[in-house]
């Protein structure tokens, strides 16, 4: 799916027609300077649960609330004009079963204005995804290294290596069974995303899963170099942000220590009185 071709936000159904073709591209965004900086670059755009992490400072992704979800979702939503939002479930707000999973899908699609809803996890899933699909909630699904498991898969490792390759192909498939539209790929080896790309027939969308994907996704304050306290082996800092904004506060400092700031081009002159 070209950028410069698109005349309004993908569906659901674009996004899943897009297999095979041209790879998709897509970031997070949890603000809307930052949705309105990739508008016109990405297919879709994720509220990502990262946002815990990412802007609140939380340990991991457990902590995210659906307030967060839908605040943020909001304010993605005001940043776009022609890529589709997908708004990610929070920890807990899915798990028990299919009607809560509803009750907080439907919550998040009508409070932002996304177009679909990403959840975690594969055959575990299955049921709930065929449940939300069929009364109308887009489901992108999300294996692989699902962050919100963190405490059951011992840490954030590469997932689907040696025995875990078939389980890993096993969710691949329940998901695209159960009519989700796309899958996210998180930390795989790229052989297996390969083998899984090539065998079901939604779109992959990896993130530390190789080239082989039928598209890309970051946490965009990690590919901006903005998030700085770790970086993931599958992470590309195309700029420095992080680095950058310390040196120009650092600046600041010193020119208001040194009354240097502001300078007559940022003060107003007072005017003649009235007579
Ligand atoms: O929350 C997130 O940022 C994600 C990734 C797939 C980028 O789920």
């Amino acid at each position: 799916m070209s950028a410069t071709a698109k005349k309004r936000a993908p569906l659901p159904d674009d996004i899943r027609a897009a297999k095979g073709g041209a790879p998709l591209v897509s970031l997070t965004a949890y603000t809307t300077p930052m949705a309105e900086m990739m508008d016109e670059h990405c297919d879709f755009v994720l509220v990502g649960d990262s946002v815990g992490m990412v802007l609140h400072g939380l340990p991991s992704t457990l902590g995210v609330t659906m307030e967060m979800m839908i605040m943020h979702g909001q304010a993605v939503a005001r940043g776009l004009k022609s890529a589709m939002m997908v708004v990610d479930m929070p920890f807990g707000s899915y798990e028990e079963g299919p009607q809560q999973a509803f009750r907080n899908a439907a919550r998040l699609m009508s409070e932002t204005g996304a177009g679909a809803v990403k959840l975690e996890g594969g055959v575990v899933m299955a049921e709930t995804i065929a449940f939300l699909v069929s009364r109308g909630i887009p489901v992108m699904a999300h294996i692989g290294l699902t962050p919100q498991s963190v405490n059951t898969l011992g840490g954030y490792k590469v997932q689907g290596r040696g025995d875990d390759r078939d389980a890993l192909i096993a969710d691949a498939r329940a998901v695209t069974e159960a009519g989700a539209f796309a899958v996210v790929l998180e930390k795989v080896p790229a052989n297996l995303a390969d083998a899984i790309t090539a065998d079901i027939a939604i779109p992959t969308i990896g993130i530390g899963a190789g080239a082989g994907c039928d598209g890309q996704i970051l946490v965009v304050d990690d590919m901006l170099g903005l998030f700085t306290a770790f970086k993931a082996k599958f992470v590309k800092r195309y700029a420095h942000l992080g680095d950058d904004g310390a040196a120009a506060i650092a600046n600041y400092a010193e020119e208001v220590r040194a009354r240097t700031f502001p300078a007559q081009e940022h003060i107003f002159a007072d005017e003649a009185p009235k007579k």
